[in-house]
């Protein structure tokens, strides 16, 4: 199972309740949400991005959506109880009161449980299948850089880019603010977050900057059992 080993995927599965991405690995019903372990030390993926901004972004924003997203479910134990992109892949199911709640706090626990997993100490390297179905449908590896590169760039104000799995075709496709594929039908991939919060501390305005920095923390083992959990 490559880099992450099956009590892993089952940490990660019951802190966020992504089952269906994560394959066969069941959740425990009724819990509530909780914050996953980085898996790796704040100042691990220095110097790409630095150990001041990943312990704000983990212990805090990371945080917040968490405790956000739990008191929107408090009066919801029926809804709590489920996998949450479950919930994320039919919002309109969700009560109107906590529609947006669900959408914003819940999409931002996803999409930053799956974030922390896609970056590693020693990244970018070998990208095994994952990087030959990107040759097949980009043509070449740069050509998908580029395109998620300017999709990452061209998100205005806070948001994401993604490669997804989107039926058996891969796309690139960015969100705003924390905004899931999942809410899409599509299976996030890779991600990166363009929240100012991600890279202003070291970065400032340079999106750019932040955005080639962190392709040398991609974590493709992970992408793969992504891939894999999204083919099977
Ligand atoms: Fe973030």
């Amino acid at each position: 199972m490559n880099n992450l080993n099956r009590r892993e995927m089952m940490a990660i599965a019951g802190a966020c309740g992504v089952t269906a991405m994560f394959g066969a690995s069941a959740r425990p019903a009724l819990a509530a949400a909780t914050l996953p372990e980085l898996g790796y030390a704040f100042n691990a993926l220095e110097p790409y991005i630095d150990a001041k901004t990943m312990e704000i972004h983990h212990g805090k924003h990371h945080q917040a959506y968490i405790n956000n997203l739990n008191n929107a479910l408090a009066d919801f134990p029926q809804l709590e109880a489920m996998p949450l992109e479950k919930l994320l892949a039919d919002l309109d199911g969700l009560p109107e009161s906590i529609r947006t709640a669900v959408r914003n706090n819940g999409g931002g626990h996803l999409n930053h449980s799956l974030f922390w997993r896609m970056m590693k100490p020693g990244g970018g390297g070998a990208r095994g299948a994952i990087g030959q179905a990107i040759d097949s449908t980009f043509d070449s590896f740069e050509n998908f850089q580029t395109a998620f590169t300017t999709t990452a760039l061209g998100q205005f104000g806070s948001g994401w880019a993604w490669l997804v799995a989107s039926g058996d075709k891969l796309e690139v496709v960015g969100t705003p603010n924390q905004d899931t594929p999942v809410s899409a039908g599509k299976t996030p991939l890779l991600g990166i977050d363009v929240w100012e919060h991600a890279y202003y501390l070291k970065y400032q305005n340079l999106r750019g900057d932040y955005v080639k920095a962190w392709w040398n923390v991609v974590n493709w083992d992970f992408v793969n059992q992504l891939f894999a959990n999204a083919k099977g």
